[in-house]
């Protein structure tokens, strides 16, 4: 593919057509609904080098769900499973498998959040309600997003607890070492087909949020399958939600394979930022982690389009690591296989050296190695 539009790919450091009547201080926490939270919780460790934070469950008071926390320096992860036939989570992990249910916002101000949300037509979650325990106190409150994704506001100023109460400090003894990943980059939500301008608008009128950047039909197609994409940020671009929806192709696209197994809307990949992603993508090979590869063709020119970078090409071509260029500078990344039996959610690791772009430059090769993953599951 060729970068027909470097121009349109320079974005600000801040977003300033963003309004900030919902200050956002960074993502809090991503809450995933899985089948068995134990056996989660023990790969995100083994595998992703996450490092066990918090527990909530039978021993804590709970009756009816369990939740491990994991954190990896600004990452922190809530893996949640049911201990009881019925209700809510079993009811999405049935009709989503294993999935994002909760991205949530780390504010000031969650009783603020909810009420500028909500008059500007969020969909309630839930109401604002306080937290305490003998560390502080932790308000929250929540809204929909696509699909049966929801934000929860969490404003944790007055607390110095270890994650927020109803959870005690959980130390196993197993606590494999990092990986190197430092904080969530962006977050990418797949929705049904002409969907995606319907929620640019909401993440723009709901949530104050600007749009950084598009890419249609033409900058995102192979021979064979396209999609459309816009990216929605907030005011101080710590929160970069792009939003895809599936366009027209000869055969079937990711997008669409993603929502027949998600069943609807959702989040289709984390993107986590490292600072060393060779070091980093070495680490989580040797610990079974999949990615995508490229053919090794993808490296012969790849310099004349990119120009020079700081790295070694060897150990990135052997790791199947892409580079892109805008006007400020480069980017690094990798994407996973799915991560999940169902064909949705992947992870990327991405290591940005200037560059606030997508890799708009490795779409091209990055959705042919996906159709080669989707013939082998006879879903393209
Ligand atoms: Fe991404």
């Amino acid at each position: 593919m060729q970068i027909t539009d470097s121009s349109s790919l320079h974005l600000p450091k801040e977003n300033l057509e963003a309004r900030d009547f919902l200050p956002l201080l960074g993502t809090d926490y991503i809450e995933l609904y899985v089948g068995n939270a134990k056996q989660a919780a023990h790969y995100y460790m083994s595998a992703w080098g996450f490092q066990p934070l918090a527990y909530a469950g039978l021993e804590t008071g709970l009756k009816d769900r369990t939740s491990y926390v994991v954190q990896q320096d600004k990452i922190r992860l809530v893996l949640t499973s049911p201990l009881k036939p019925g209700g809510e989570i079993n009811r999405h992990i049935e009709a989503h498998g294993d999935g994002v249910k909760v991205i949530a916002l780390w504010v000031d101000n969650a009783d603020k959040s909810y009420r500028e949300t909500t008059a500007r037509g969020a969909d309630i979650y839930f109401a604002p309600k306080t937290l305490k325990d003998d560390h502080g106190k932790v308000v929250l409150s929540g809204i929909h997003t696509y699909g049966e994704t929801v934000h929860v506001f969490v404003e944790r100023k007055d607390y110095r607890g270890i994650f927020m109460p109803g959870y005690k400090a959980w130390k196993p003894f197993y606590a494999p070492p990092k990986t190197g990943l430092r904080y969530v980059d962006h977050i990418v939500g797949n929705v049904g087909w002409h969907e995606m301008d319907k929620w640019c608008q909401f993440y723009a009128e709901v949530m104050g949020f600007a749009q950084l950047v598009s890419f249609d039909d033409k900058d995102i197609s192979t021979e064979y399958t396209a999609l459309m994409s816009k990216v929605m940020s907030n005011g101080n671009g710590r929160i970069k939600f792009p939003i895809n929806e599936p366009a027209d192709g000869r055969k079937k696209s990711q997008i669409e394979e993603y929502i027949e197994f998600y069943n609807g809307a959702g989040v289709q990949h984390m993107a986590m930022a490292t600072d060393n992603i060779i070091e980093t993508v070495t680490n989580l090979r040797n610990r079974g982690v999949e990615f995508l590869t490229v053919p090794s063709s993808y490296y012969e020119n790849v310099l004349d389009r990119v120009g020079e970078i700081d790295e070694d090409l060897a150990p990135l071509s052997k790791l199947g690591i892409l580079i892109d260029r805008d006007d400020e500078g480069y980017l690094l990344q990798i994407f996973t296989k799915p991560i999940l039996d169902r064909p949705t959610m992947f992870i990327e690791i991405i290591q940005r050296k200037g560059a606030k772009s997508f890799g708009k430059g490795n779409f091209k090769a990055l959705f042919e190695a996906i159709e080669r993953e989707q013939e082998a599951r006879g879903t393209l």
